[in-house]
C-alpha cells in the first residue's frame, strides 16, 4: 500500500526521540530530579470581573511562555493562555453569559475555537479565520451557555503547532442542580514530542508524523508529567478528562480502582456505567468519578497503554515514541486516615430520546486512504474541495460516518451535538449521551443523530490534528429555511 511505503521501519525511532518517563512505583524519579510537589485534588477558575452571578467576564491572553513539561527543562517555544499550561479553567453555569477578553500576544494570527459548545458562528473560530486576531490584536467573545459539561478551547490556525506548544484550556459548565463532590478535577491529557538531545520541543513533522498523526514522548496530565495529587482514602473524586493531544489515543486505568463514566462530551450520561479502563480519542472528554477505595499512605498510578492507531495486519503500524507497553501520568497519593466521602449524585441528565437512527439523512460521509498522496480524503476531496453538506435546522437529522481507511479517526463536528446510534449495525447501550467528537475505526461506520438546533456554516473534521493540516475537513450548513 503506497500510503504504507512512504514510512520508514516501523520498530526503529525515526528521530532522536525516546520516552520520557518521570514517575516509578517507587515515588521517586527515574532521572534522580525531584518529585512534582504534592498538590491538592481540585483546580482554580479564571478569575470572574463581572459582579452580575449571570456574567462571567474574563481576561485571556495568549503569549509565548517557557514552561515546564515536567523534564525540569522549560520549552523555549512553548506558548500559554495566562501564563499556564493547560490554561486556566474557564468556568461557568447553564444560563450564564460568558464574555472573553482575548489579547493575542503571540506573533502569530490567531482565531479562538470553543470546542463543543453551541456558539454562534462568528464566536466559534472558522469564521474568524478568515479576519483572526494579529499579533498584538483583542477581541471579546460573547459565549451564551446552552450546554453544560467539561469543554475546552484552543486556537483554530496552526492548530497542530499551537495546541502542542500548550495552548489549550478546559472549560467547565455546571448544571444549576449539580452538588459538587470531595473534589472535582480537569485531567487534560497531552503529549509532546521533545528531542531527546536539548529537551525542546522537537521539529515538526516528518513524512511519517504527518501520516500518523504527532506522537509524543512525554505523557503530561495538566501540563506536565510526573504530577502527585494528593487524596484520602474514602473520598469521591470527579475528574474530568479532556484529550488535547495531536493524534494519541489514551486508553487509560488506575491502578487498584474502577472508574464510573458520568458524562461524555455534551454532559452527564442518561446511565453512568462502571468499567476499569477508559479511551479518550483527541478532542473527546469524559467525567469519571473514582472512590478512593485504596489504603491510606499508599500511591496508585494513572496508566496509559499503547493504542494503536493504524490496525491494519501485516502492514506497518505507527511507530510510539513511548513504546508498546504502558506508562504512568500521573499519580494519587493517599494521605493518612479515612474520611466518610460525599458520595456523588448524578445531576439531571438532558439527554436524547433517539434509540436509533431517524429516516432524515442529511449525509453519508466516506473516509478515504488516497494511495497517491499519503493522505486520507473525505468524499474523495481534500480541504477546501470536499464537498459542502446541506442540512435543515431545527430537523431530526442522521449523518453515517465510514471510515474505509485502516486508521482510526477522531471526527469531530462544530456547532452542533450528536447521539451515536449505531456502530457497525450495533446500538451502544453504554455511554448514550451527547457527543461533538467521534471515534470511528478503522473500516467502520458510525451512525449520529442531531436536532440540529444551531443554524449556521460548521466546519467538520478529523481531530487528529496533522490530518486536519493535511485537509481531513469540510463544511456543514445548516440552514434555517
Ligand atoms: Cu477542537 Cu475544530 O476543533
Ligand atoms: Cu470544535
Ligand atoms: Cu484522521
Amino acid at each position: 500500500m503506497l500510503l504504507l511505503l512512504a514510512c520508514t521501519s516501523p520498530k526503529e525511532p525515526a528521530d532522536d526521540t525516546a520516552p520520557v518517563d518521570s514517575v516509578s512505583d517507587s515515588g521517586t524519579d527515574d532521572t534522580g530530579t525531584d518529585l512534582a510537589p504534592l498538590e491538592t485534588c481540585g483546580y482554580t477558575a479564571m478569575t470572574d470581573l463581572d459582579a452580575d452571578p449571570a456574567v462571567v467576564e474574563v481576561n485571556l491572553t495568549a503569549s509565548m511562555y517557557a514552561w515546564d513539561p515536567g523534564t525540569g527543562i522549560p520549552l523555549e517555544d512553548g506558548m500559554a493562555f495566562n501564563e499556564s499550561v493547560p490554561g486556566p479553567v474557564l468556568e461557568a453555569k447553564l444560563g450564564d453569559t460568558i464574555l472573553v477578553h482575548f489579547t493575542n500576544d503571540t506573533d502569530m494570527d490567531t482565531a479562538l475555537h470553543w470546542h463543543g459548545l453551541r456558539v454562534s458562528p462568528e464566536m466559534d473560530g472558522v469564521m474568524q479565520m478568515d479576519d483572526p486576531v494579529p499579533p498584538g490584536g483583542t477581541f471579546d467573545y460573547e459565549l451564551p451557555v446552552v450546554d453544560t459539561g467539561t469543554y475546552w478551547f484552543h486556537p483554530h490556525m496552526d492548530t497542530s503547532e499551537t495546541i502542542e506548544a500548550g495552548l489549550y484550556a478546559p472549560i467547565i459548565l455546571h448544571t444549576t442542580d449539580e452538588v459538587a463532590p470531595d473534589c472535582d478535577m480537569p485531567v487534560v491529557l497531552d503529549d509532546v514530542l521533545l528531542d531527546e538531545d536539548t529537551s525542546q520541543i522537537a521539529p515538526p513533522d516528518t513524512d511519517m508524523m504527518q501520516i500518523m498523526g504527532r506522537l509524543g514522548n512525554v505523557l503530561m496530565a495538566n501540563g506536565r508529567s510526573g504530577r502527585r495529587v494528593e487524596w484520602t482514602a474514602g473520598q469521591t473524586s470527579l475528574l474530568r478528562f479532556v484529550n488535547a493531544s495531536n493524534a494519541r489515543y489514551w486508553d487509560l486505568y488506575l491502578e487498584d480502582h474502577t472508574f464510573t463514566i458520568v458524562a461524555t462530551d455534551g454532559g452527564f450520561l442518561a446511565e453512568p456505567y462502571t468499567t476499569d479502563h477508559l479511551l479518550v480519542a483527541p478532542g473527546e472528554r469524559y467525567a469519571v468519578i473514582v472512590e478512593a477505595t485504596g489504603t491510606p499512605g499508599e500511591t496508585y498510578r494513572l496508566m496509559n497503554r499503547r493504542y494503536v492507531l493504524h490496525e491494519e495486519d501485516g502492514h506497518m503500524i505507527e511507530y510510539d515514541p513511548m513504546g508498546d507497553g504502558e506508562n504512568p501520568v500521573m499519580s494519587f497519593v493517599y494521605g493518612d486516615g479515612t474520611v466518610e466521602g460525599s458520595g456523588w449524585t448524578q445531576p439531571t441528565a438532558d439527554v436524547p430520546t433517539w434509540g436509533a437512527a431517524v429516516e432524515n439523512l442529511g449525509h453519508h460521509w466516506l473516509l478515504e486512504e488516497d494511495m497517491a498522496g499519503g493522505i486520507v480524503t473525505i468524499d474523495g476531496e481534500s480541504w477546501p474541495d470536499v464537498p459542502m453538506v446541506d442540512v435543515t435546522a431545527y430537523t431530526d437529522t442522521t449523518f453515517e460516518v465510514e471510515n474505509a481507511s485502516e486508521m482510526h479517526h477522531p471526527f469531530h463536528i462544530h456547532g452542533n451535538r450528536f447521539q451515536v446510534v449505531d456502530v457497525n449495525g450495533e446500538f451502544p447501550e453504554q455511554g448514550q449521551g451527547w457527543k461533538d467528537t467521534f471515534d470511528i475505526p478503522p473500516r467502520s461506520t458510525v451512525t449520529l443523530v442531531s436536532a440540529l438546533d444551531n443554524p449556521g456554516e460548521w466546519m467538520f473534521h478529523c481531530h487528529i490534528l496533522e490530518h486536519a493540516d493535511d485537509g481531513m475537513a469540510g463544511m456543514m450548513t445548516v440552514s434555517a429555511r
